[in-house]
């Protein structure tokens, strides 16, 4: 029977970069260098009428994007600048949160304000954090923080990053500090997000900084990431052995019922060698992953929803870990707002059906509170509960989060 008792967390994730505003990292340089040549070829292909698996239905840019503030074919688009600015308005957006039903929040502590020298810790950043995490325990919800998601402190990057062996241990430590400070106040720690998606895009496609292809530094990453896990997990166990410490994994449902068990095969070998180090899964699921046949897109980014593969994820990593799930992002990029209302409820419905077959899943948060800085794509494709007017920062909760909190308060 599923278990949507008083303790199961709902809620919605954000990361520091895609929403705090005014970050001085690796990716603000990375997003600076490339705007222009981004806007360019957008202008182009919007011009040639050229389509593409990842254009908005493969079609040419429609209207309601192209009205979007900023739109795809803006340089601004790709510069995260003052993103949403909740690093000065994350009370007002825990208070929508609140008002929506949620009992959770996941968000994550920017690595560079921490430490934006080598060993200096910022005092009145940690202090920030401290507020943010009051403001949530003020609201009665839980925090989720996430210890790292994708960007780096420039000194660490101009270090070489996470191909220098020698990160490990300064996220080690970054990690043992922020442990050390909100011991009292927190709980669950994501020490990172989805490590291999970012890895993937980082040294394989070049779509995240340092924007490289390149197999073996790949390798390397990947493991210095598995191994900057493992050495923080038991390093956390050490200040408090009652932390609930895990990462986050992307998986998609592969649709080629030929290649699935191979692919399935893959992902869960490279999760299998973390989750000795983990309290929980954490997962992230947004689609169905086409194989050969074309996709049949139904978010504006291209992305195929399909909630009977989320079943059978939960299905899949409950049968192989037998670890409690927490389901920490889950949504579609719909700047009409039309389709994430029957997201959720499908989503959550087909949640609930492998929680009555026995997976115990423990939390579910909505990617995303609000509306934000959406990486290689800028601002336009919109995740939001709540639509953010990137001009004057006004917050307006979408018809979604209501019927969100409906299907909540209903299971609760
Ligand atoms: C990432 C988020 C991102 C979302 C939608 C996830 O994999 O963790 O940062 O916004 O995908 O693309």
């Amino acid at each position: 029977m599923s278990n949507f008792s008083k303790d199961f967390y709902w809620g919605a994730a954000t990361s520091s970069h895609q929403v705090e505003g005014n970050n001085h990292n690796d990716w603000t340089e990375f997003e600076t260098k490339s705007a222009k040549r981004k806007a360019q070829n957008e202008t182009l292909r919007q011009g040639l009428r050229l389509s593409s698996a990842e254009r908005p239905q493969g079609k040419r840019w429609p209207d309601y994007i192209l009205k979007n503030y900023p739109n795809p074919l803006q340089e601004k688009n790709y510069i995260s600048g003052r993103a949403c600015d909740h690093y000065n308005r994350f009370r007002e957006d825990f208070d929508i949160a609140k008002s929506l039903g949620h009992n959770a929040h996941r968000f994550s502590i920017e690595w560079s304000r921490i430490e934006p020298e080598e060993g200096k810790f910022d005092e009145k950043e940690i202090g920030h954090y401290r507020e943010v995490i009051k403001a949530l325990r003020e609201r009665g919800m839980e925090p989720f923080v996430t210890l790292w998601h994708w960007t780096l402190p420039l000194w660490v990057s101009k270090k070489g990053g996470w191909e220098n062996k020698e990160t490990v241990w300064n996220f080690v430590r970054y990690c043992e500090k922020m442990a050390t400070e909100f011991k009292d106040d927190v709980v669950f720690f994501v020490t990172m997000s989805e490590p291999s998606l970012w890895c993937s895009n980082a040294y394989l496609k070049a779509n995240f900084p340092p924007g490289k292809k390149n197999w073996f530094s790949a390798y390397r990453v990947f493991w210095n990431l598995h191994r900057a896990h493992a050495k923080t997990f038991r390093a956390l166990k050490k200040i408090n052995p009652e932390f609930q410490i895990s990462i986050t994994q992307n998986i998609g449902y592969f649709d080629s019922i030929l290649f699935r068990p191979l692919y399935y095969f893959i992902i869960l070998f490279f999760l299998s060698a973390i989750t000795p180090e983990t309290d929980f899964i954490g997962l992230d699921y947004y689609r169905r992953i086409p194989f050969l046949r074309k996709s049949r897109p139904d978010s504006d980014i291209g992305w195929e929803t399909d909630p009977e593969g989320f079943y059978f994820v939960l299905k899949k990593i409950w049968q192989r870990f037998k670890k409690p799930i927490f389901v920490l992002e889950n949504g579609i990029a719909d700047a009409r707002d039309e389709k994430r209302a029957e997201f959720i409820r499908l989503h959550i419905e087909a949640m609930k059906r492998a929680m009555d077959e026995g997976v115990d899943v423990r939390g579910y948060f909505h990617w995303s509170l609000l509306d934000n800085f959406e990486w290689e794509n800028g601002f336009w494709p919109r995740f939001g509960l709540v639509e953010v007017d990137y001009k004057t920062f006004a917050r307006k909760i979408r018809p979604s989060a209501w019927e969100y909190k409906k299907v909540i308060d209903k299971l609760r």
